[in-house]
């Protein structure tokens, strides 16, 4: 029994090794902003003052630290590996905010067990992921890594990614430790501008950013990592409300808390604690279990000898960290996850990629098409012209994988379609961020001999991800020009976008040469040929977008699921004055949450209720036919949303609550269902808690979050 086991330890552990479990160094001698003594690993290691090691990539080097600790360090416990496995280990997957655009938690789930499989054979024990903080702003680079904005999607992706990570339990060496981030708030940043001031409310805390974290911890997830920001005015580190009281008391989390990288320092840089050791006592009372490349923590042992924090606090935490030791079986068999020969067996296995290639096709989100796709090989030459248009930058942020270099390009994945060198005339055009000397004639001139354009342009990966925020969310300047450039010849062009968050794609939007836009995120190691498999028809697109692309920058926040304000503007005030709107343009985004096209065309018809009535205990069932009216067969995403019409607090004027994946031969109708129930209308309202209040109610179903059919009910006692 793992209680057992862990207090047997516990009793023949000192307060210093006890301590010296919620220490972490790297695997290498590097660290940002000198770390635990500047000790080297393997010196902390021996002495077991350290319980795990972030960063180690190489099988070696897991081996060689893991058996100084189980043979030199005074009890021998193993050491858990940490790592950011956040779309893949070796097999790159879409980056998270692509293959949310899929909407297929199946798909998502295999995507989180493959990456786990491959880290695992590695020695990866702890993952620091899946991040489920819900975004709204794209000018903040983490964007990439989440769901996107709506808090129910963002659940059932959280819940997916965790038992994708997890399996069916630890206890499978081929499962990696999921870790939920960044608890709590991170995604509303000031400004878009990351690590910056948050200053939220407690109902926009609980009904906007915990939904995924509960779910997440529902779905069992063995750890979480705080956020860096501040809730109500004190760091989430060093925060008792937050992570004591929500989280461990009202979550029931039990697992193991780790701080983000120096969040524990920043405490002090906050102006929270007037030095690195107060800083520490804050954390360790906010039951913080590990410090992440541990500085802060140094003190824990003078803390402790003078009275300022208990030993019971210590062994507390000490204990989380075993436990989670014990779970994983490394305590009985130290180097079970050290296994070369599955490294040789799994690492970029040949199903590996077809599932990356199968996902990626999924999160292709097609924005505008006036007919040029699906574009056939054989007929007519095609200008390929960009800095995306044959670059391997196609994996994204936060990724580590030794086969960058296999990573398919877009003009690879055409000439596997049969598009040959005689028919693909390439250019590159542009650098990402720079103009490319004599760039710009050469595309032009390519384009001039071709029929049809492929323009690839987009951010590079340093562009998303930490500290890659982004004032202007528009495509670079020297990109902007090769676009007018090409754009300018008349042919019929199709804008491919290589990018990790929301762009603004106005101009290409309603420029009359721009035949079709096909969003393509970060797609991964099988990328040109998952954009290839869209661009010739191979596949019918499916993805749906799960942040709303702004018109303007200027409008940013813009998300879908906002409250009403006490002057909204309709189509009949518009022209009036006195209204909530910009006098330079609209407030709706250019493409809403859920947007995205297909070869075909879907028609939503009968909306029906089972009953305009709801009660507290009962249920009410909605149905919609859907049919496809086009001549491909093709996949459609149903999405329900609710608008709760007044009530204690006010409420968002749409929120998602239910989505259904319908696939549609041509002609052919098919039903979706919605099942509501009471408790599917609650949130968290200021004194109430969690209610669901009676009143009236709008349902919405349609293709996304815009263009939808509505019918009302009502919920009573
Ligand atoms: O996991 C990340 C975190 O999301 C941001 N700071 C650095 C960590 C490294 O593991």
């Amino acid at each position: 029994d793992i209680r057992l086991a862990v207090d047997e330890l516990l009793k023949k552990l000192s307060l210093e090794e006890k301590i010296g479990q919620m220490f972490q160094c790297m695997a290498s001698n590097f660290s940002f902003g000198g770390a635990i003594a500047s000790d080297p690993p393997e010196k902390l290691v021996s002495e077991g003052r350290v319980g795990s090691i972030l960063g180690a990539f190489d099988i070696s080097r897991v081996f060689e630290l893991q058996k100084l600790a189980v043979e030199q360090s005074p009890h021998g416990i193993p050491l858990l590996f940490n790592a950011d496995i956040i779309h893949g280990s070796q097999t790159i997957f879409p980056v998270p905010l692509a293959w949310s655009c899929s909407w297929d938690e199946e798909a998502i789930r295999r995507a989180c067990a493959i990456s786990a499989k491959e880290a695992t054979a590695s020695g990866i024990i702890y993952n620091h992921g899946p991040m489920v903080d819900v975004t709204r702003d794209p000018r903040w680079g983490r964007v990439v890594e989440g769901a996107g904005e709506d808090p129910y999607l963002g659940s059932v992706i959280a819940k997916a990614q965790v038992e994708g990570f997890q399996g069916e339990g630890l206890s499978d060496p081929e499962t990696l430790i999921a870790c939920l981030k960044h608890f709590i708030g991170y995604g509303a940043a000031e400004g878009g501008r990351d690590y910056n001031t948050v200053d939220i409310s407690e109902g926009t805390l609980r009904n906007v950013y915990l939904p995924p974290f509960r779910a997440g911890i529902q779905a069992g997830a063995g750890s979480v990592m705080n956020a860096f920001n501040l809730f109500q005015g004190v760091p989430v580190a060093a925060n008792r409300f937050v992570l004591k009281e929500l989280l461990r008391d009202e979550l029931g989390f039990d697992g193991v808390l780790i701080s983000d990288y120096g969040s524990i320092d920043e405490i002090v840089h906050h102006g929270n604690a007037k030095d690195n050791e107060e800083a520490a006592r804050l954390a360790v009372n906010a039951t913080m279990d590990i410090e992440m490349v541990t500085r802060s923590f140094e003190a824990l042992p003078r803390l402790v000898a003078e009275g300022k924090l208990s030993e019971s606090q210590i062994e507390e935490a000490a204990r989380r960290i075993l436990t989670l030791k014990y779970k994983t079986g490394i305590m009985d068999d130290p180097f079970r996850y050290i296994r070369p020969e599955k490294e040789q067996e799994y690492h970029f296995h040949p199903d590996h990629l077809m599932e990356s290639r199968e996902i990626a096709r999924k999160s292709i989100v097609l924005l505008k098409n006036n007919g040029v796709l699906p574009m056939t090989a054989g007929r007519g030459k095609v200008a390929l012209i960009g800095p995306f248009a044959d670059s391997r930058d196609l994996l994204g942020p936060w990724q580590f994988s030794r086969y960058e270099h296999e990573t398919v390009t877009l003009y690879e994945g055409l000439e596997g379609k049969g598009f040959g060198t005689n028919q693909l005339l390439y250019a590159q055009g542009s650098e990402v961020n720079a103009p490319l000397e004599g760039g710009i004639e050469e595309a032009v001139a390519k384009a001039e001999q071709a029929d049809i354009v492929v323009l690839a342009l987009g951010e590079s990966s340093s562009m998303s991800g930490e500290a890659a925020s982004r004032m202007s969310i528009e495509l670079p300047e020297a990109q902007m020009r090769l676009a007018e450039a090409v754009a300018a010849l008349g042919k019929p062009t199709i804008l491919v976008l290589t990018n990790g968050r929301p762009l603004v794609l106005q101009w290409f939007e309603t420029h009359p040469n721009v035949h079709a836009i096909v969003e393509s995120w970060f797609l991964g190691s099988q990328a040109g040929h998952a954009i290839a498999d869209v661009l010739t028809g191979g596949y019918n697109p499916s993805g749906r977008l799960t942040m709303s692309f702004p018109v303007h920058g200027g409008q940013v926040p813009v998300y879908y699921n906002h409250f009403s304000t006490g002057r909204p503007v309709t189509a009949a005030n518009k022209q009036e004055k006195y209204i909530s709107k910009y006098i330079d343009g609209p407030n709706d985004p250019l493409y809403p949450f859920g947007y995205g096209l297909s070869y075909t065309q879907f028609a939503y018809s009968d909306l029906r209720l089972s009953s305009d009535k709801l009660s507290a205990s009962g249920e009410l069932l909605a149905s919609i036919t859907v049919t496809n009216q086009g001549k491909a067969a093709g996949e459609e995403t149903v999405q329900w949303y609710v608008n709760d019409c007044y009530g204690s607090v006010v409420r968002p004027v749409k929120e998602l609550k239910g989505f259904q994946k319908l696939a549609l031969e041509p002609g052919e109708s098919k039903e979706a269902v919605l099942r509501i129930t009471s408790s599917d209308l609650a949130f968290w309202s200021t004194g109430e808690g969690e209610v669901a209040e009676n009143g009236s109610f709008v349902l919405f179903v349609g293709p996304n979050s815009r263009d939808t059919l509505s019918a009302e009910f009502e919920l009573h006692d």
